[in-house]
């Protein structure tokens, strides 16, 4: 192991003095996360500018023993792209490798580098008069690289999918400093593994993503959405089902939303109103995008909320009747995240359950809860179209955050993830793993399962140099 001022020297010559951070005052945003949660060291914050710069400082790396801790736009909720407290790392942060290197309209997809951000990297699609659908509250900072290597999910995956399903190919510099190449825009190509699947979700473990190639839809040029009040969560469920089958593919989100969510985000944002009088207890964000006529989609909207109306599902609904409308209804949904984190954080559960199960999991969890932590707030959010909430109880006004919880966090999160594992659901349904969600691993995937991560973990990086400490557990 070199010394680290040795490290410093040899970086520095490979990407310019002035990109290799070494004073704290400089490092500190990329030694902390988003939410002020993990606070590690690094030996330095590197900046290269080409995949070739990447590769070479692997390869010097790889060849000293130096870990890598790779890092896009640092929003994970899961503290998985900041080193740890031993200050044994560097951080290679990919935000100078942010161009866009082609929009090829004929094959509707976009060639870019890995630091470009979710939210240019829609602003150019968007230019090019097509839509790049990924769609998350943290887009004007996560990175496409980070995107990839989380298989970052979202409000639009219901009608899009998410990352996995967005990405024909993929540029990675493996743990030894090879460069991995598949940027070459094919739907179709069975010419033996699909190698780039294993760089989406492996969270910096398995190499760096330097650049992709994205598919891109067709942009729409009609959107509604409506905040609805519905009866309780198995009658959302069925009100999805009525919009899918008669709206078929213009539904594009069905965000579910309890009432201790928007009361929560509604004292953050302190010019927002409720959309809804009386606040109810589950509401409902539906949206519909067309690439038809505005007319026609509003139409299918009152259609399929009147017939939710009549079947007894919804007991009250208000229709955006302007884009601003449905911008203000999204900003509601969307700043739940920071208003939590404000708030002195919750207990994070991202989980997923078939949707057939759904309803009984939000019954059964808001029940456990109450009886272990009765005055908890019961931040209940998220894409219930996809199966997935996010089920975050919260400290009571007032109580203090940290004292709420040391005493709940862990019970909490063990029940409400057994549950969740007893329904055959995944207790991470897009945040990832991280630290925070590692050890639980041992509990919810077999030995075939943890035995296979590792193994292939092993033939990439065998050092386990690259984001070590992060997704996988160790075994016995
Ligand atoms: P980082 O946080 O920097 O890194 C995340 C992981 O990816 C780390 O393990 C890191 O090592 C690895 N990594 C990053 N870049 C690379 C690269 N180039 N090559 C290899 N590995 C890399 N997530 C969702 O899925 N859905 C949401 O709706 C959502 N909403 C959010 C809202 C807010 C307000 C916030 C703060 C976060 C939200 N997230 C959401 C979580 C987060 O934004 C996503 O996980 C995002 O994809 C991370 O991108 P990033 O560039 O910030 O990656
Ligand atoms: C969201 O859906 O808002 C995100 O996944 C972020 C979060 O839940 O904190
Ligand atoms: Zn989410």
């Amino acid at each position: 192991m070199p010394n680290h001022q040795r490290t410093i020297e040899a970086l520095s010559a490979i990407v310019g003095p002035t990109a290799c951070l070494t004073e704290p005052s400089d490092t500190q945003g990329y030694t902390t996360d988003y939410r002020k949660m993990y606070r590690g060291l690094a030996i330095a914050v590197v900046l290269p500018s080409t995949t070739d710069e990447v590769s070479q400082v692997v390869t010097w790396c790889h060849a000293n023993g130096v870990k890598i801790v790779p890092q896009g736009g640092n929003t994970s909720l899961m503290g998985g792209s900041v080193p740890d407290g031993a200050g044994d790392a560097i951080i290679l942060n990919l935000r100078r490798m942010a161009r866009v290197l082609a929009i090829d309209t004929l094959n509707d997809t976009m060639t870019l580098q890995a630091g470009v951000t979710l939210s240019s990297a829609r602003t150019s699609a968007d230019q090019a008069e097509r839509l790049f659908p990924l769609r998350i509250g943290s887009e004007g900072s996560c990175q496409i690289g980070g995107n990839i290597a989380t298989n970052a999910g979202g409000t639009a995956v219901l009608r899009y999918g998410n990352m996995r399903d967005l990405v024909l190919g993929i540029e990675a510099v493996l743990p030894d400093g090879q460069i991995y190449s598949s940027l070459r825009g094919l739907r179709k190509d069975n010419t033996g593994y699909d190698l780039k699947q294993l760089f989406i979700g492996s969270e910096g473990t398995l190499g760096i993503i330097t650049a992709a190639v994205l598919k891109l839809m067709p942009r729409p040029q009609a959107a509604t959405a409506a905040f609805v009040a519905v009866r309780s969560p198995a009658a959302a469920v069925e009100l999805l089902g009525l919009a899918k089958k008669m709206a078929g593919p213009t539904v594009t989100a069905f965000e579910l939303v309890s009432s201790d969510a928007m009361n929560l985000v509604c004292e953050y944002l302190s010019n927002a109103t409720p959309p809804l009088q009386g606040q109810p207890a589950w509401m409902v964000l539906v949206e519909f995008t067309s690439t038809g006529s505005q007319d026609l989609l509003e139409s299918s909207m009152v259609q399929v909320l009147e017939l939710g109306i009549e079947n007894g599902l919804i007991n009250d609904a208000a229709i955006a009747s302007s884009l601003s409308d449905v911008q203000a209804f999204w900003r509601l949904r969307e700043e739940i995240s920071d208003a939590q984190t404000r708030a002195g954080g919750s207990i994070k559960c991202d989980v997923s359950v078939p949707l057939s199960s759904i309803a009984n999991f939000i019954d059964e969890a808001y029940k456990a809860v109450k009886t272990m932590a009765p005055e908890s707030r019961m931040v209940i959010y998220g894409h219930m179209g996809d199966g997935n909430v996010h089920f975050n109880p919260l400290r009571p006004a007032q109580q203090d955050a940290k004292e709420y919880l040391m005493a709940h966090y862990e019970s909490i999160s063990n029940t409400v993830d057994g549950l969740v594992h007893s329904l055959n659901g995944s207790i991470s349904a897009e945040h990832g793993i991280g630290v925070a969600k590692r050890d639980d691993l041992l509990k919810y995937k077999s030995s075939v399962e943890l035995g296979l991560m590792w193994q292939v973990k092993k033939a990439l990086d065998p050092q386990n140099l690259l984001n070590p400490g992060k997704l996988l557990p160790s075994l016995a």
